[in-house]
């Protein structure tokens, strides 16, 4: 049944550094190119282009990315998206509204369509950024309008695409409406139904290979865990109600499997990371949770241009808000390598 899920997890596994694993030539699959959907988890520079004001295009973010420039990206340095990229052997994905058409219709290795602060739904803080649906219907015009220059003919473009990976990384910020929590569990299957809705919509533009991480612990983020008694605790509440739609997502991806011929995923639990992180992050050397910008947990805990960071980037888990390269780097490793993150936990479902 799941020979899918199975596969691709094999082909990535196999498209590892060549150190890492004698590479067998008959399973050998080439990704040629890597798209990214979702949230300032992997944001790469869209929001720079929008108003509204909602992107990190200043120090100290990026103060670890390529000799220390702001790119957009929410953390010192790399995302996920950027570590996946690499062990794929692909160059950095660009974000979409940095490049004009002229590029856009050259780029055959992948496009970032994700936005800072964006949900699944189309009401999540749509006027600073965008939205899932806007990032798809950015990706459509990718389909319609540019990759044609690429690929000369229907079969062609349809290969590339359904070789291709489909990063999506989305749903914390629907949590957060506003600024009020909206956590019940009708919520959550709404969100499911959504998030389902839009997957299946790439789908029929092309995708077939879907990276999918579930949602962070939010309730341990630093602008929580310090209103928690004792300081520092993670909200139950919060974490209560977003691991009711994780437990529900492999489900979700195995029934789209079950629908779709060729559908396949690779279902990643970024929860269980960052809460692994918290408890055991000591064997990776990330010793502190409190956010190292900024360097106090005291005042709004923002992080703002040119406050200054902490010093030792890579002992903490949290660079503000967001994982720091070093924790990107580590979930990177830990599903690439180790497998315990992205492991098949669907498996037991079937
Ligand atoms: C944007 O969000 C607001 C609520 O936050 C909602 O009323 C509005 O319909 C949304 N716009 C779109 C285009 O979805
Ligand atoms: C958001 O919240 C503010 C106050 O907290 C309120 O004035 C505003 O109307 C709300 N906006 C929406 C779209 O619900
Ligand atoms: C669940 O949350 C949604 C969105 O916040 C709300 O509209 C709805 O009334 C809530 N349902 C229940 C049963 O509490």
């Amino acid at each position: 049944m799941n020979t899918n899920y199975v596969t691709l997890c094999f082909v990535l596994t196999l498209l590892l550094p060549k150190s890492s694993s004698a590479i067998d030539s008959h399973h050998t699959k080439h990704i040629p190119a890597l798209y990214v959907f979702g949230d300032s988890f992997i944001d790469c520079g869209n929001n720079n282009h929008l108003p509204g004001g909602g992107n990190v295009n200043f120090l100290p973010y990026g103060i670890d990315y390529m000799g220390g420039k702001p790119t957009g990206r929410f953390t010192n340095g790399k995302t996920v998206a950027d570590f996946l990229a690499l062990h794929l052997g692909l160059p950095f994905v660009p974000p979409y509204l940095a490049l004009n058409n002229h590029q856009r219709n050259k780029i055959r290795t992948g496009i970032n369509y994700g936005s800072g602060g964006s949900g699944v739904l189309s009401d999540t803080n749509n006027m600073t950024s965008l939205t899932l649906n806007k990032q798809i219907e950015f990706f459509h015009r990718t389909v319609k309008h540019n990759l044609p220059k690429l690929f000369n003919n229907k079969q062609k473009l349809e290969k590339h695409l359904s070789e291709s990976l489909f990063f999506v990384s989305t749903g914390v910020n629907d949590y957060f409406h506003n600024g009020t929590f909206r956590g019940n569990k009708t919520f959550a299957l709404y969100l499911l139904t959504e998030i389902t809705l839009r997957i299946q919509k790439m789908y029929t533009l092309g995708a077939r290979n879907f990276f999918v991480n579930n949602i962070p612990p939010a309730g341990c983020f630093p602008s929580k865990a310090i209103h928690t008694e004792p300081r520092g605790n993670c909200n139950e509440k919060i974490n209560k109600a977003i691991s009711f739609y994780n437990r529900r997502l492999p489900a979700v991806l195995f029934e789209l499997q079950s629908q779709l011929p060729d559908f396949t995923f690779m279902h990643s639990d970024l929860y269980k990371f960052i809460m692994e992180m918290r408890k055991n992050g000591k064997i990776y050397g990330i010793m502190e949770t409190p956010p190292c910008c900024p360097n106090t947990i005291y005042g709004d805990l923002k992080c703002h241009p040119n406050t200054i960071p902490c010093p030792n980037r890579n002992t903490h888990l949290f660079f503000d808000e967001h994982p720091t390269q070093i924790s990107n780097q580590i979930f990177a490793r830990r599903c690439f390598y180790e497998e315990t993150i992205c492991k098949p936990l669907g498996l037991k479902l079937l």
